[in-house]
């Protein structure tokens, strides 16, 4: 009766009934799949989603939307139910920014705080990017911390109260529950990593200094604990982990610790000791990680009442899954189909995110791409690489400011400003934001010496990571690190079919029925992803590019730059996010040039809006 009055037609009924993905959405094509390793105790975990709860309406393996996911987990929490263990949900962070869902509204994030809030998460904690802007970490502690009470947690973060403007915990610090069916006792932590780029209205404490803590000292001395749950938005091997589990396992040698973690988007699975454990769960809504435990204590329950099944064990077995977020990973993983699966919950959500979408006209066409453009499926130079088409057409077909006029110039740009691949096809609204989201603006310097300026990039490329102090890496202060994070772990490692033919029930199947997607290799082996794919090579791009506009033109002849006239003198334009290492290069090449040497660049144009503007004058639709 709901959708009827909500859609008018009995035709249009059948549809929203049939898709309960996003209508635009390709259909999930069908693999080979591993099963879920139930357990005692299980989690569904979702990471740097990024607005993107749309799903991916290009890409087949994650086209499931968060309506769909919402009925995912209310289907599971049914089955668990039914066989008396728990499910749990936790998200760790970077909701935000990188999808039109998100960025195309005024003020950024209207409709997708609701959209996110509709899930039923039990443990849930910030990332960087809800912390970059005042507004978006007010929309945290306005919004996301109260829908969440008493799931959202913030070890080390704090905020200045947008109203009285005291310093106080952004949400609680820690929680202690015990779960539903089993009696699990459960001691959970919500950390962020060693972030220093927010605004200044909240306050990350470093977590080497939040560990010694007294609340955090006290809790980690709780004797009536099952299970240590530290959920972070931190990669797994890294030294705030490393420092959180070090801290317990000094107090508790024995208890097991689940970790789940997040920021680097890949898929991973540590091991840190036989009864402590890691999972990260990728980016985008690409992957929903689950996570299993047998063997716990119950702590919680009487032990009349205590599952036979379920007694503490020695050595507790741990068990990892990456789900590939589409509808037909989640029939499958719940044994129902397309009349089955969906609840009104869930389809509910779904036509919010719908409505929300036209709204926004994200999917308006800006122009139709010729050809897929690759982040990392392509080596960077190429004709497939983005950061190609972006160098050698965009910039120099856009970047021009009227008080400067023709003269020769040079755009320095880090290549994670662009986020995400074109396919392809039609280019809409919603792909302007996936491509590069931030809204950073340019400034450049005037009147550089060319000398200097063209030797900048290896610079910026080779010796900045090393100069720069008090970060782990250049590549940590970048807003976007899928370029370094991919080719490091996971997605990079060989298929093995061999390893991976043993499925549920002997299934076979013929490889050339396998699409190209995630294989991934972790401290578990090579058996996580629930659908069995042929690998995608990864390539590594450079930490920054250039492109040379207006130069002056070589001899009719010339074909090597050798013989092309070199300017004197040029613009040095820069993504504004890149300026202190822009400056600091510029220290390093022995020049004196200060913040007050630089100024706006195209005032209001950001790398969003040019590369729109690109698209509609060169990308015609047949
Ligand atoms: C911050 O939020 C306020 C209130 O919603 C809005 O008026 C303002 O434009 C936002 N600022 C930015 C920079 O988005
Ligand atoms: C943050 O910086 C702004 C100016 O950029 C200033 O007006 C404000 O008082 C600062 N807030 C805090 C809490 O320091
Ligand atoms: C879905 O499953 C139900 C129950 O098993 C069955 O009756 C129905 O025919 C199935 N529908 C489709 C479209 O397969
Ligand atoms: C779904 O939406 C309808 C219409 O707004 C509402 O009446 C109903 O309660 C919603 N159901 C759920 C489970 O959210």
């Amino acid at each position: 009766m709901i959708v009827r009055f909500l859609y008018g037609g009995s035709a249009l009924i059948f549809l929203s009934a049939a898709f309960a993905a996003q209508p635009s959405a390709s259909p999930p094509l069908s693999a080979p799949l591993r099963d879920l390793p139930w357990g005692q105790l299980n989690f569904l975990h979702t990471t740097d989603t990024h607005g993107w709860h749309a799903g991916h309406l290009q890409e087949p393996s994650f086209s499931a939307d968060w309506g769909d996911y919402i009925s995912f987990a209310e289907r599971l929490h049914e089955k668990a139910d039914d066989e008396g263990v728990d499910l749990l949900l936790v998200d760790t962070g970077d909701r935000i920014e990188g999808n039109g869902l998100y960025d195309a509204s005024d003020p950024k994030g209207k409709y997708t705080l609701e959209i996110f809030g509709e899930q039923d998460i039990d443990v849930i904690c910030s990332g960087n990017h809800e912390l970059y802007k005042a507004n978006s970490s007010n929309n945290e502690y306005d919004e996301t911390v109260p829908n969440f009470l008493g799931n959202y947690l913030a070890s080390n973060l704090d905020i200045f109260d947008p109203k009285t403007g005291e310093q106080r915990p952004l949400a609680q610090r820690y929680k202690k529950f015990t779960t539903k069916n089993q009696g699990i006792r459960i001691l959970a932590f919500g950390f962020l990593y060693d972030f220093t780029g927010n605004a200044n209205n909240t306050v990350v404490k470093k977590v080497e200094d939040t560990i010694k803590d007294k609340w955090f000292q006290q809790a980690i001395r709780d004797r009536d604990v099952d299970l240590f749950l530290v959920i972070g938005h931190i990669q797994l091997r890294s030294q705030e982990f490393a420092r959180i589990y070090r801290a317990i396992r000094e107090q508790q040698w024995d208890v097991p610790i689940q970790f789940l973690g997040g920021h680097t988007h890949i898929r991973d699975y540590a091991k840190y000791d036989s009864k402590a454990y890691a999972l990260e769960s990728g980016r985008y809504m690409e992957t929903i990680g689950f996570m299993s435990i047998t063997g716990l204590s119950t702590g919680g329950k009487s032990n009349e009442a205590a599952d036979p099944d379920f007694k503490p064990s020695a050595s507790p077995s741990f068990s990892r899954r990456y789900i590939d977020n589409n509808l037909f990973s989640f029939y499958h993983h719940t044994s129902l189909n397309e009349s089955t699966f969906p609840t009104e919950h869930g389809r509910n959500v779904s036509s919010m995110i719908s409505s929300a979408r036209k709204k926004l006209q994200l999917d308006k066409t800006y122009g139709c791409a010729p050809r897929d453009y690759w982040t990392n499926r392509a080596p960077y130079p190429s004709k497939h690489s983005i950061f190609s088409w972006l160098g050698d057409e965009v910039l120099p077909g856009t970047v021009c400011d009227p008080k400067r006029g023709d003269k020769p110039r040079m755009v320095l740009t880090n290549t994670g400003a662009i986020r995400f691949d074109i396919f392809k096809g039609p280019f809409t609204v919603d792909n302007s934001y996936t491509v590069s989201p931030f809204t950073s603006g340019f400034r450049y310097i005037k009147d550089v010496p060319f000398s200097v300026a063209k030797r900048l990039l290896q610079i910026l490329n080779q010796e900045v990571p090393q100069l720069w102090p008090a970060s782990k890496s250049f590549a940590s202060k970048m807003p976007a690190q899928p370029n370094q994070a991919h080719t490091s772990h996971g997605l990079e490692h060989v298929y093995q079919p061999s390893e991976q033919m043993r499925l549920g029930k002997a299934h076979t199947y013929d490889e050339k029925d396998l699409t190209p997607g995630y294989t991934t290799t972790d401290d578990g082996g090579s058996d996580g992803d629930d659908t069995i794919h042929v690998p995608i090579t990864f390539f590594r791009v450079p930490s920054c590019l250039e492109s040379r506009i207006d130069f002056p033109p070589t001899s009719a002849s010339a074909t090597h730059s050798s013989d092309s006239v070199e300017p004197v003198l040029i613009d040095l334009i820069y993504v504004d996010f890149i300026q202190s290492y822009v400056l600091l290069a510029l220290k390093f090449l022995g020049t004196d040039y200060q913040d007050g040497d630089t100024e706006v660049y195209m005032q209001g144009r950001d790398m969003t809006s040019l590369i729109a503007e690109w698209v509609q004058g060169h990308w015609d639709c047949e």
